[in-house]
């Protein structure tokens, strides 16, 4: 760091005006700077103040929002920052020539005293915050949506266990039941072959309440990670499209951050549903490569292809794959020509961000 002195030794041991340097630094520092008198008229403004306020010089600084809507008695002073030195700064709104208010951190300091009229001249420094607040503002939503996201993910899970080993535990011991009394029926040709219809129904129930709990929350994904889930996935939807041939490769694809992980999983299954779905393709390739930064996945199918265009509010998937992307801090490239089939290509960093 350099010191205020030896900025000096700097500025002469490399031949620098200083002059011209502060100038410099006048005119290219993004806060705005303005020096007022007294009476608040400007007497000198640099352009991020100009770009800021469209004030200019002979005009007079307004009193911001916080003065003009605080109690104070007739004597107090009516600029709080010009009459109390040990203030550093206030965040504040000022009216502008720009036609808005301004969302502002300012700072008022004595820069000099006029020897001619013994006036004080004071330097105000006025910080944009809007981009600042948009932000904050920004980096708040995407926590909440992380947050949302993470709850729904552990009230799938919760809601998984409570299926299969509740309900789907109960069903099986009915069925169980079932097929002892059939066993004392085998005189009653009717009523046996009744109960037999029962427990066929009961079967599929049961086969049914297991598939929901896997779909709400993959178990394998926790156990056994991201290939195993998708392999399952595949050969639960291989039911639904028979015709359509699944390949799915891997590269260096160890376990992940569970929250990854189960990013990563939704995406392919989204993918993986529309191209059932829509693409009428025969084939669809998931591949997945991990190295020592990233994990990048792909799922391309020979389908039918669409126009992002034309598909304008349609439906929810594909955005929802954006957004996932962008909590995990990677990038989503979604491909697709007109009978050329379509590619949905992730790139996310191995850790998962700081939310
Ligand atoms: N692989 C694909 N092949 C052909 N068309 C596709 C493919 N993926 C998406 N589409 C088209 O893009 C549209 C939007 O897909 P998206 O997943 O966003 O919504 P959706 O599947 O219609 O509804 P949701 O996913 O919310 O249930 C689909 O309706 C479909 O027309
Ligand atoms: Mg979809």
């Amino acid at each position: 760091m350099i010191s205020e002195s030896n900025l000096i030794e700097v500025f002469s041991l490399h031949k620098i005006n200083h002059t011209e340097y502060f100038q410099k630094v006048y005119e290219h520092i993004q806060d705005g700077i303005v020096v007022m008198r007294e009476s608040r008229e400007i007497i000198m403004l640099n352009p991020a103040a100009k770009r800021l306020t469209g004030w200019k010089v002979g005009d007079y600084v307004p009193y911001c929002s916080f003065c003009t809507t605080r109690n104070r008695r007739v004597e107090t002073p009516s600029c709080y920052l010009m009459a109390n030195e040990d203030v550093p700064s206030i965040l504040s709104q000022m009216s502008t020539n720009r036609k808005k208010t301004l969302d502002v951190e300012m700072s008022v300091s004595v820069i000099n005293r006029n020897v001619e009229t013994g006036e004080n001249e004071y330097l105000l420094v006025l910080r944009d915050c809007e981009t600042m607040l948009k932000a904050q503002e920004a980096a708040l939503n995407k926590k909440m949506i992380q947050a949302l996201i993470d709850a729904k993910e552990s009230e799938h899970k919760r809601l998984a266990q409570e299926l299969h080993d509740g309900v789907g535990q109960s069903l099986y011991s009915v069925s169980v039941a079932l097929e002892a009394i059939e066993a004392y029926m085998q005189d009653n040709e009717k009523l046996s072959s009744y109960v037999k219809e029962v427990r066929n129904e009961l079967r599929k129930v049961i086969e049914d309440v297991y598939t929901y709990s896997y779909n709400l929350r993959p178990q394998s994904l926790d156990q056994l990670g991201l290939k195993a889930a998708l392999e399952n996935l595949i050969d639960n939807m291989k039911k639904m499209a028979p015709h359509l041939i699944f390949e799915l490769t891997t590269q260096g694809l160890d376990r992940c951050d569970p929250a990854i992980e189960i990013n990563l999983y939704r995406i392919a299954q989204e993918a993986l549903h529309n191209v059932v779905k829509y693409a009428q393709a025969s084939y669809v390739k998931i591949s997945i490569r991990k190295n020592n930064t990233h994990i990048h996945m792909k799922i391309e199918d020979d389908g039918i292809g669409f126009d992002r265009k034309s598909i304008q509010n349609k439906g929810l998937g594909l955005k929802h794959i954006e957004e996932r992307v962008d909590l995990l801090s990677g990038t989503c490239a979604i491909r697709s020509e007109m009978n050329k089939g379509t590619v949905v290509e992730v790139t996310i960093p191995r850790w998962r961000p700081n939310t």
